[in-house]
């Protein structure tokens, strides 16, 4: 059965203070539930997150990371960085990192390579903007997004993957994809991931999605067949909400 995550993006927010925080709030509030819960604080308090939350189910991941193995590459982190402080998960092709760092589908595939390597799970992020769906051209760049960082893989790496759709315009706009929205894009990018690696490895493949999901909307959107889990932003910065995300499945 395909895995049911609800991962927090905290972006660039929460220092350390904030992060202790959080990290005792969740702490307290978490319960064994169906869905796997993970939370990405910023690169600083990776360690910190990682050394608190190890007794509990919440698993700490990382929002980026360079491909190259080391070097100078001033400000950047690698895989090894990641994984030496126990970091097994690593968000890759986030819009705003494609939007304001000019992440490419290439430097991506490279991204998920050197993941994969290093024996990681990726969480790989893709979606359109507004101008796509408005000229209802969203499947279409979906489509590239993921053949052109994933499709020269083999089927067994996507044991290893997690997609994530998080259309650019519900991304902290208060606006959501409609439940059914979020349904008929995921089932159309599991019909992309069937004609190419077929029906079994499409049906293993968990589909986030993620987008303005708040605790007031995240039980429809589960419910939907296609869509395991959230990839939650703002409401991931509040305990109270998180978990009434969580719970929602
Ligand atoms: P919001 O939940 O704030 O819209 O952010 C979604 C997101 O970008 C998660 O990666």
């Amino acid at each position: 059965m395909r895995k049911k995550i609800v991962a927090g993006n905290w972006k660039m927010n929460n220092g350390l203070i904030q992060t202790e925080t959080l990290i005792s709030e969740l702490k307290q509030q978490i319960k064994t539930s169906d869905a796997e819960v993970m939370i990405a604080p910023a690169f600083t308090n990776l360690w910190h997150a990682f050394e608190a939350t190890r007794q509990y189910p919440i698993e700490v991941v990382a929002q980026n990371m360079h491909y190259a193995e080391n070097g100078a590459y001033t400000g950047e982190i690698n895989a090894g960085m990641l994984k030496s402080i126990g970091i097994q998960t690593v968000i890759l092709g986030h819009s705003e990192r494609r939007a304001y760092y000019n992440e490419t589908d290439e430097a991506l595939a490279k991204k998920v390579d050197t993941a994969l390597n290093h024996d990681m799970s990726v969480i790989f992020c893709f979606g359109e903007e507004l101008a796509d769906r408005k000229a209802g051209n969203h499947e279409v760049i979906v489509q590239e997004q993921i053949e052109k960082a994933l499709f020269h893989l083999d089927a067994s790496a996507f044991e290893n993957i997690v997609l994530a759709y998080e259309p650019v315009w519900a991304i902290g706009t208060g606006e959501t994809a409609s439940p059914q929205q979020a349904q008929d894009m995921h089932a159309f990018i599991r019909k992309v991931l069937a004609n190419k690696y077929g029906q079994d490895t499409a049906n293993s493949v968990s589909i986030l999605y993620g987008g303005s999901v708040k605790p007031n909307n995240a039980k429809e959107i589960f419910s939907k067949p296609d869509v395991d889990g959230g990839l939650i932003g703002g409401a991931s910065l509040k305990a109270e909400d998180f978990f009434a995300i969580v719970n929602a499945f």
